[in-house]
């Protein structure tokens, strides 16, 4: 890793993962925010990133005429912070596969659920209604497969009786801040890498399931 790793954060909504992002830079995390894109104009994500001084840029998918005009237009927004990392954080968006080869070893995300249990949406609920006794949040690299790519940090949790959605979501969020500045400071300590065997940590190629944290 170069002698700062610039980081460009994606984003759609609240940025409560970005705002942990941003604190862990003064808590020794040697990544650089060097910006925060959105797709939306109201995410509040963005109000984060200018309250620590960090550019913004709002790229509005409605305004392109198809995802492969989006993305084009998202990486030469991107490529304009020269990032050594792409991060998305509540990203809404479904990427092409040319964005995601693009970025190959360079693009993490974030999703709140032991991957591979889980991938898509409203994971929480379908936790709990599968009867899980554990659930949690994976930082993973971006594949073309969606939600598919090798697993870096997995925090798990006990699912406890009577925990209902909101609980569970609070939860599960209070582990994603853990988990996604601890991946981004081995990224840019150049700890953590994608190998064509998965992610490897320290040389090491971590089992599916990632650096695994108890919570
Ligand atoms: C998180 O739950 C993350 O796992 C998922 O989107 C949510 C974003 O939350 N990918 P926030 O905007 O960071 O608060």
């Amino acid at each position: 890793m170069s002698a700062s790793c610039n980081v460009v954060v994606l984003i759609s909504g609240s940025g409560s993962n970005l705002q942990a992002l941003i604190n862990s830079q003064s808590e020794g995390n040697p990544a650089r925010i060097r910006a925060v894109i959105a797709n939306r104009a109201d995410a509040f994500g963005l109000t984060r990133a200018q309250g620590a001084g960090i550019p913004t840029a709002v790229l509005d998918h409605k305004a392109f005429a198809g995802r492969e005009a989006f993305d084009a237009a998202l990486m030469q927004a991107i490529d304009a912070h020269a990032p050594d990392l792409v991060l998305l954080a509540g990203f809404m968006r479904i990427l092409t596969p040319g964005f995601v080869r693009h970025y190959q070893g360079r693009l993490l995300n974030i999703h709140p659920s032991l991957l591979p249990r889980h991938k898509g949406l409203d994971t929480h609920r379908r936790a709990l209604e599968a009867g899980d006794e554990e659930h949690g949040c994976s930082v993973h690299f971006v594949t073309e497969e969606l939600d598919g790519g090798p697993v870096a940090i997995q925090a798990s949790l006990a699912i406890k009786p009577g925990d209902n959605i909101d609980e569970l979501t609070h939860r599960v969020h209070a582990a994603e801040h853990q988990i996604y500045p601890l991946a981004m400071r081995w990224f840019a300590e150049g700890r953590l890498r994608l190998a064509e065997q998965g992610a490897m940590l320290d040389g090491t190629i971590l089992p599916a399931s990632g650096y695994q944290i108890r919570i």
